[in-house]
């Protein structure tokens, strides 16, 4: 059968309320498009757990700061839709921006604490704007359960938290990250690198199995093990380091000793590329 696709919020609602009318169990996985194999994995772990299967597509322009790269962020709706139906999504969401956000548009939701630190810190506003879109995806799409990938584990915080604050009853999951061959983290924004870039980008996925590896043989001061990661990814000459640190995977909080389950987190800049990755310490 081919994709539905729906472009306007209140024609989705429309949909996702008739068939939660008909006993349809309905999931979701939100995207900003560009899929790769980490977005049909999500797919792929929704489709089992769903009857409908909804995936939005929709490059959200709340959540990218002035100077960042919401133009050139790459989009090809025709690909994506076709590799959306080989995964069995049965209803794509493609609306526009002037859908999402029409004259007089002003709310915005924020997560003070979890938004904080990390790419909260260093991407000002970001998450307000995953926040809100996610909660118009949410109020649209009405489903049962919604997939996002643990690349973006604050994000994934932050959006478990939304869910329980605002009573949206939905079962969040996380899909593992998804690595090529060397180990780097699969992302839309992988496309950006250049030769060079490309090959030292897997210094970050090395250095998060550096700090895992001291880890594993006993090592649970965060100074010792953020420098075990640090030595590796400041090898690579073109990595600037924006962040690198431990927190606690359930509150995100700053640890200093690894004694529960701890987020290890990096984002660094290859030139104008951007890219995070991280691994979770369970003692
Ligand atoms: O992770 C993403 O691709 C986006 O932040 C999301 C969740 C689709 C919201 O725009």
């Amino acid at each position: 059968m081919s994709i539905e696709v729906i472009r306007t919020p209140a024609k989705l609602r429309e949909r996702a309320f008739s068939l939660r009318g008909t006993g349809s169990r309905i999931a979701l996985v939100p995207t900003m498009g560009a899929l790769h194999e980490g977005h049909l994995s999500l797919l792929r772990k929704a489709r089992p757990l769903c009857d409908t299967l909804i995936m939005s597509i929709f490059v959200n322009p709340t959540q990218f700061a002035a100077g960042e790269d919401l133009d050139r962020y790459p989009r090809d709706e025709s690909t994506d839709l076709a590799l959306a139906t080989e995964c069995g999504v049965d209803i794509a969401f493609c609306p526009t921006p002037r859908d999402m956000y029409p004259e007089g548009y002003q709310t915005r939701i924020t997560l003070p604490k979890l938004a904080a630190p990390m790419c909260g810190a260093k991407r000002p506003g970001h998450f307000d704007g995953v926040a809100t879109v996610v909660s118009k995806l949410f109020n649209a799409a009405l489903p049962h359960l919604a997939v996002f990938g643990e690349k973006d584990f604050q994000q994934l915080a932050i959006l478990r938290q939304l869910n329980a604050d605002l009573d949206f009853g939905i079962e969040i999951l996380g899909g593992a990250i998804v690595r090529e061959a060397d180990g780097l983290a699969l992302s839309s924004r992988n496309v950006y690198l250049s030769a060079e870039e490309r090959k030292q980008a897997p210094r970050l996925q090395q250095g998060l199995q550096a700090a895992a590896q001291r880890f594993a043989e006993g090592v649970t001061d965060a100074s010792v093990l953020l420098s075990a990661a640090r030595a590796i990814v400041g090898s690579a000459p073109l990595a600037q380091i924006e962040y690198l640190e431990l927190r606690s995977a359930k509150t995100l909080e700053d640890v200093r000793e690894v004694t529960e389950p701890s987020l290890i987190a990096v984002a660094a800049r290859f030139g104008n590329t951007r890219l995070i990755d991280n691994l979770v310490l369970v003692p």
